[in-house]
């Protein structure tokens, strides 16, 4: 029986740590930190997630501000609004909610955010800077991961890991961080992806399997060895009549073969996916007290 890795419980540990910190510094008469987030559209997705983005902030003590647009803004006036928070003294860090509508350039965007201000981590100076091992803001998925595996204090040094998915967001991100002379970290890495032969041929002489590549539980119990520590980061809705919400939600990883054999395992939902709001309240404290950009 694997140790499950409980992101909600990591999740609400590093939020309790960040209201307390909140309220030292307004002990102290300090200003609390702002978030600021900027919403493009009525995706229904989109504004679920920022508004318990919203309600975080609310919860740890964060002045935050949410600017909202009709998915018709041009390109144009959203560079303006986010030159207007760049310039902004009062706003520690801001996120732009993406996908944002075809007509606008996600990449642009997201090249105009001050980086000292990119509390998301997307921005190629905090990637670059991740890359280089200098302080910078590690994005959401990334930061879970190692979160998890720091709390539950899940030993990397020396092992072999297999990350399953390269995407610019999650694979590639966690191969450098995994890999980097760090703890967690000190892994010997191998990234798989749609053109690498015979996965399983990695995946079952590995440590650590991260499972990052969005196939409804594509990994299945045969594919790991035992013991393994294992990192779901999928999460697909897949139809279910039978379900209130006519969905479910499934991970890259076949739970129930899995659980048996594996030494720990996050599960889907309540693992990577819930740690996303405290990497984004922890940059944010970040960017207020200047830890990153001094
Ligand atoms: N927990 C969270 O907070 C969180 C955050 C982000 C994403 N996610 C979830 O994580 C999953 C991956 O997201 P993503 O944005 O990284 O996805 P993505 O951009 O679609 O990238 C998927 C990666 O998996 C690889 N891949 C796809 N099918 C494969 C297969 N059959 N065999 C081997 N490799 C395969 C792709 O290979 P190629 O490069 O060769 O195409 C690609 O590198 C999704 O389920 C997503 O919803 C969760």
């Amino acid at each position: 029986m694997a140790v499950i890795l409980d992101g909600k419980t990591v999740a609400q540990k590093i939020k309790d740590e960040i209201r307390d910190e909140v309220s030292r510094i307004r002990s102290a008469g300090g200003r609390v930190p702002h978030l600021a987030a900027v919403l493009v559209g009525d995706d229904g997705a989109s504004q679920t997630y920022v508004a318990g983005k919203v309600k975080a902030c609310e919860y740890v003590g964060f002045r935050s501000t949410l600017k909202k647009f009709d998915a018709g803004i041009s390109e144009e006036k959203l560079l303006s609004v986010v030159k207007e928070l760049n310039d902004d003294a009062g706003t520690d860090g801001y996120i732009v909610q993406l996908p944002l509508p075809g007509h606008i350039s996600s990449q642009k965007v997201v090249e105009n955010i001050n980086p000292v201000k990119d509390v998301d981590g997307f921005h190629p100076v905090n990637v670059g800077r991740m890359v280089k091992n200098l302080p910078s803001y590690i994005s959401a998925t990334p930061f879970g991961v190692l979160k998890l595996l720091e709390y539950y204090k899940v030993p990397t040094a020396g092992k072999d890991c297999v990350i399953i998915g390269r995407s610019d967001i999650v694979g590639t991100p966690l191969s450098i961080l995994l890999s980097r002379k760090a703890e967690p970290g000190n892994c010997t890495v191998t990234l798989c992806h749609s053109r690498t032969r015979d996965i399983a041929s990695f995946s079952r002489k590995a440590d650590i399997v991260v499972a990052a590549l969005g196939q409804p539980e594509f990994l299945r119990g045969s594919m790991i060895k035992e013991g393994a520590v294992v990192i779901d980061v999928g999460i697909t809705r897949v139809p279910d009549p039978a379900s209130p919400k006519g969905y479910v939600l499934k991970g890259d990883a076949k739970f129930d073969e899995i659980e048996p054999r594996a030494g720990y395992i996050t599960p889907v939902p309540g693992g990577v996916g819930v740690m996303t709001i405290a990497a984004l309240l922890w940059n944010t404290l970040l960017a207020a007290q200047r830890k990153i950009y001094s």
